[in-house]
């Protein structure tokens, strides 16, 4: 495995993973599960930004302490990565929020998949932050290779990207971006199907996060 990739290797993890896969699962459970991974990969991300040194003062004297050197921007693909984000955020409170809305184009029979951009939340200059990009399902890895070039075509140079279940194809894709220092995800899962979805992996995020059949309510 690549060197920038981290599967993260903890059970307390792997046991919300398994609660995420259960289609037992519903929404409100899903989603606080979810934040508590963002806030989890939060930890993670850390690891692969840069840190000042600082010393502040105590009650009782002063202390060495570590502080944020850059501006971070976590930038969610909605709708699916929206509790993945606010967990994110929670872990960095500091962290600015962007967002990114895709949709994908497909002829299965020409078995043509693409993906348009259609809305943006973002800064107009990226140089000087580091981007957190989350998206909790890393399937063809197309939804994210095209929000990176977006990203760094507004400057963005220092880009994490955290996920949750991944496939093979998508992390290889992915890790062949430059200016993606790091990903981060859960599990790695077997394939994907003939509608691009991660087997076994949980079923369409956005859905399950967000309730898929309004007629629910
Ligand atoms: N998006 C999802 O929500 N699920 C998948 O399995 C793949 C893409």
């Amino acid at each position: 495995m690549d060197r920038k990739i981290v599967v993260v290797d903890n059970p307390l993890i792997k046991s919300y993973l398994t609660i995420l896969r259960n289609t037992r699962t519903q929404p409100l459970f899903f989603r606080e599960i979810m934040e508590k991974i963002g806030f989890y990969i939060g930890f993670e991300i850390a690891k692969f930004m840069n840190w000042r040194s600082v010393e502040v003062t105590t009650p009782l004297g002063r202390a060495k302490g570590l502080t944020i050197s850059r501006e971070v921007i976590a930038v969610g693909i909605l709708g699916a990565s929206l509790p993945l984000l606010y967990g994110f955020v929670k872990s960095m409170p500091w962290a600015g929020i962007g967002l990114i809305a895709a949709r994908r184009i497909e002829d299965h029979s020409r078995g043509y998949l693409d993906v348009e951009i259609y809305y943006t939340r973002l800064p107009r200059d990226l140089r000087k932050k580091v981007v957190v990009l989350l998206d909790p399902m890393l399937a063809t890895g197309l939804t994210l290779k095209k929000s990176v070039e977006l990203i760094s075509r507004l400057g963005a140079s220092d880009i994490i990207v955290g996920s949750v279940i991944a496939s093979r194809e998508g992390l290889e894709r992915l890790s062949k971006e430059r200016k993606v220092k790091a990903i981060i995800v859960c599990s790695v899962d077997e394939k994907l199907d003939k509608n691009y979805f991660i087997v076994p992996g949980l079923g369409d995020a956005g859905d399950r996060a967000l309730g898929g059949t309004l007629s629910h309510y």
